[in-house]
């Protein structure tokens, strides 16, 4: 008989004897995992923990402010954010190739929580206070399993998350949702407090916005794909689809342009790519059958009110053979 009050006690207890008086760090994705993992620590531990949340510039419209203001509110968590916007961008500049898009922010994404790291373990030890000694992480039960090998997948794509952390500092891992399947992991965040939308959230990709922008990635199109990106996740919730879907990512051809007309004049811009999918658990996917009135309206708000994009186009492609992100 699974009950998340006791799964909440029972970890609590192992935290606090695995960690002592130590100092402790963890890193917030902005998604369920990471910040579940952080809250049942920061209840084990209090500010013995310190949170990391590297602004990569790749999020969604308002998903720094819920971190920074929901997530902190409803839990008390001590948070550093690392703004590495310009960074991030600095690095992408010219690159198009999915892979090294991929890379390249995974690395840089170490580079900017290595910095705060090793100012945290520097800040302790010029304190004399207890030294920094474990990292937080979200590992669930499906994690531990696909990393055991066997299942013989091939790597198509090179996955970035806040899984993948340094470990050359020699720390010890606190993995405290190791036993738990996701459907679990959201049940304790609602028992700690964690807003819906950051424990309901649907899947979203560690790249974020960067491998959604075919083409270059710049600062440009990436306001235009983050009021694409809303209006879509806003409509879909106003319409009660959130349940149906596992996702939707939308996603901008910058490296395509088609005629349009708006007004009286003649357009020349970019498509926004709709992708909704149903699936179990992201290894196959159908696209998913919205009604055409949602379709009519997420297409008409953003080719009305989304600058340099006059088409939205549906992605009716399943997984396989169409992975669900475009790159
Ligand atoms: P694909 O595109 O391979 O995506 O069908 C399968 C699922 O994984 C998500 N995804 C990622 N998640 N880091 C993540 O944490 C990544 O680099 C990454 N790439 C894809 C994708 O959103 C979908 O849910």
């Amino acid at each position: 008989d699974w009950n998340s009050g006791n799964v909440i006690a029972e970890q609590i207890e192992r935290i606090r004897e695995q960690v002592g008086d130590a100092r402790v760090i963890s890193a917030l994705s902005g998604g369920v995992d990471s910040a579940v993992s952080t809250a049942l620590v920061h209840k084990a531990i209090g500010d013995q923990l310190t949170a990391v949340f590297v602004d990569h510039g790749l999020l969604r419209k308002g998903e720094r402010e819920q971190v920074e203001k929901d997530y902190v509110e409803s839990t008390g968590v001590r948070l550093i954010t690392v703004d590495a916007a310009d960074t991030f961008l600095g690095h992408l500049e010219g690159v198009t190739d999915p892979e090294e898009k991929r890379k390249i922010i995974g690395r840089e994404f170490i580079r900017a929580f290595e910095k705060v790291q090793l100012d945290l373990v520097a800040e302790a030890k010029a304190s004399g206070g207890a030294p920094v000694k474990f990292l937080v992480q979200g590992t669930l039960y499906p994690d531990v399993v696909e990393s055991g090998g066997g299942a013989g997948t091939a790597n198509i794509k090179s996955h970035h998350n806040v899984g993948g952390l340094p470990d050359d500092l020699d720390f010890e891992l606190i993995e405290p949702l190791r036993a738990l399947f996701k459907d679990e992991v959201r049940a304790i965040g609602r028992e700690l407090g964690i807003p819906e939308a950051i424990v309901g959230r649907q899947p979203f990709p560690g790249p974020g916005l960067g491998i959604r922008i075919i083409g270059e990635v710049t600062a440009d199109r990436l306001e235009i794909l983050r009021e694409a990106d809303a209006i879509a996740r806003e409509e879909l919730t106003k319409a009660d689809l959130d349940q149906e879907i596992w996702q939707c990512p939308v996603v901008l051809l910058a490296d395509v342009r088609s005629v349009g007309v708006q007004g009286d004049g003649r357009t020349y811009g970019h498509p926004i790519v709709l992708r909704p999918v149903s699936s179990e658990d992201a290894m196959t996917a159908d696209w998913t059958r919205l009604p055409y009135d949602v379709l009519s309206k997420i297409s008409n708000r953003i080719t009305n009110g989304v600058r340099d994009v006059n088409r939205v186009v549906l992605d009716v492609t399943s997984k396989p053979p169409g992975t669900i992100e475009w790159e």
